[in-house]
């Protein structure tokens, strides 16, 4: 029995996040440069897209560069840049294919005129893609997206639109980038460290957190599955008691 049909149809964490590192450690430990490691990453990015879509994931969120990365040498954020626009445009038409949609959140105003516009042209050619939403994390953190929030939500409250004293979590979503999103059900991180470095903090409240230490690059479909099939393990509580769960009180 493959792992793939292990899985519980049922019980498909629908939205997953994954923090994709380790690329640079992977192509050090061949005596390669750091950029190999990233080239070796997309591959792994397009085996675990199809693996999401093959297990009946909805949406899948991929930490691919983040608002820190614009602090690495300038050759290493081109190359990445690059790698994005030649992965983007190569991958449409297969993604069209498979039905999937690509989104990006994050400052995508900051990213360099020819990524963002193979982004867009992507994001426009597969807006009808109905079996999964690729969501790449681009110059994207946590603490960015907050900060947008809030002010937003203040300028909300100065000019009326808002009031302050109903002001509620949901609220609060209305104005993230994941809005129109399901909760983040399975946080992954690969390369051995066990942080969040800024990832969907409010997002990953209640998500069930899994690390491991395979770099990127050897992150594939197989690895997806037992990362899902250990998801299916958790009893997920959200504060209640297992006795509340299992009579199905509210
Ligand atoms: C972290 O590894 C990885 C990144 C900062 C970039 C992720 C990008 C890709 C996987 C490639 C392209 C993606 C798409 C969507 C086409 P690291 O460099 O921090 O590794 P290290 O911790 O070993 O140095």
């Amino acid at each position: 029995m493959s792992l793939l049909d292990k899985i519980d149809k049922e019980n498909v964490p629908q939205h997953i996040a994954i923090i994709m590192d380790g690329n640079g450690r992977w192509a050090k430990s061949r005596g390669l440069d750091r950029t190999e490691g990233h080239r070796e990453g997309a591959v792994s990015v397009r085996k675990v897209v199809e693996a999401a879509t093959k297990a009946g994931v909805k949406f899948l969120t991929l930490y691919a560069f983040s608002t820190e990365n614009w602090c690495r040498p300038e050759e290493e954020i081109s190359t990445l840049m690059e790698l994005m626009v030649y992965t983007v445009a190569k991958e449409t038409d297969n993604l069209i294919k498979n039905g999937i949609r690509l989104h990006c959140i994050g400052d995508i105003q900051r990213l360099p005129e020819n990524t963002r516009n193979a982004l867009c042209r992507c994001i426009e050619q597969t807006s009808s893609g109905e079996n999964l939403t690729l969501v790449l994390a681009l110059s994207y953190s946590s603490r960015w997206e907050l900060v947008n929030a809030a002010k937003a939500i203040a300028a909300g409250v100065k000019n009326g639109v808002l009031d302050e004293n109903s002001i509620t979590e949901e609220t609060v979503n209305e104005y993230l980038t994941t809005k129109d999103m399901p909760e983040l059900d399975l946080l992954i991180r690969t390369g051995g460290e066990i942080r969040i470095s800024n990832f969907l903090l409010w997002q990953a409240a209640y998500s069930e957190l899994y690390f491991t230490d395979i770099f990127w690059p050897d992150f594939d479909e197989e690895r997806l599955y037992e990362a899902i099939l250990d998801f299916q393990k958790k009893e997920r509580r959200f504060g209640k008691i297992s006795e509340q769960l299992e009579k199905g009180n509210p």
